[in-house]
């Protein structure tokens, strides 16, 4: 069986993290087993290296105030993503501006918490909640040198109801992005 390696990219809680650990790492497919050959996070108190470390994987830490210049960081981020022989990167929740000397070198998918192009950004949830559009939703798409601007792989919607909470609004999005990004990686790695 073909094993397909992976990267992890995460900055917080890492609930997406831990999404992708329990429905991907080691589990196998028709026509691959997927792996996560290792997890990165650039802070070095963030949740979810508790949550990777559940799952027998110690992430690399790359604390980016480390690092004079961001190139310099997205440097040993390539570094380390090249070592690890994985064939896609996910960012999962990694909260960090990348350069090309990152976008030129690594094929990255990233989950943004809106149906893009809408709310590019770090505030996309709270803006998608404040806008007057009765849907939102998330998305999957490859990163490129354009902040959240690359193409859109897959994406999940629903509708605002009304009187809906902000808190129930940001829940509705984690239920989605739990399911979407798994299932997006998996149909993409899993192909003959
Ligand atoms: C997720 O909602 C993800 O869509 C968002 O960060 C959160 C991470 O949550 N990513 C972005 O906003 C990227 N621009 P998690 O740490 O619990 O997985």
């Amino acid at each position: 069986m073909v094993i397909k390696k992976i990267v992890i990219l995460f900055s917080g809680t890492g609930s997406n993290l831990e999404k992708l650990l329990e429905n991907l790492h080691h589990k196998t497919f028709e026509h691959c087993t997927i792996e996560v050959a290792t997890t990165i996070c650039n802070r070095p108190h963030a949740e979810g290296i508790e949550k990777s470390r559940h799952y027998g994987i110690e992430p690399l830490i790359l604390d980016h105030t480390l690092f004079e210049k961001r190139e310099d960081f997205d440097k040993a981020l390539v570094e380390a993503i090249h070592k690890s022989g994985a064939e896609l990167t996910v960012l999962a929740g990694f909260m960090r501006f990348l350069t090309p000397c990152f976008t030129q070198n690594i094929k990255a998918i990233n989950l943004h918490p809106s149906l893009l192009p809408l709310f590019k950004g770090g505030k996309a949830i709270e803006e998608s909640f404040h806008s007057p559009l009765k849907t939102a939703g998330i998305s999957v798409h490859y990163v490129s040198e354009e902040l959240d601007g690359g193409d859109i792989i897959a994406q999940k919607s629903f509708e605002k109801t009304e009187g809906m909470s902000f808190e129930d609004f940001e829940s509705k999005i984690h239920i989605l992005e739990h399911e979407l990004l798994p299932e997006t990686i998996k149909n993409l790695l899993n192909r003959k």
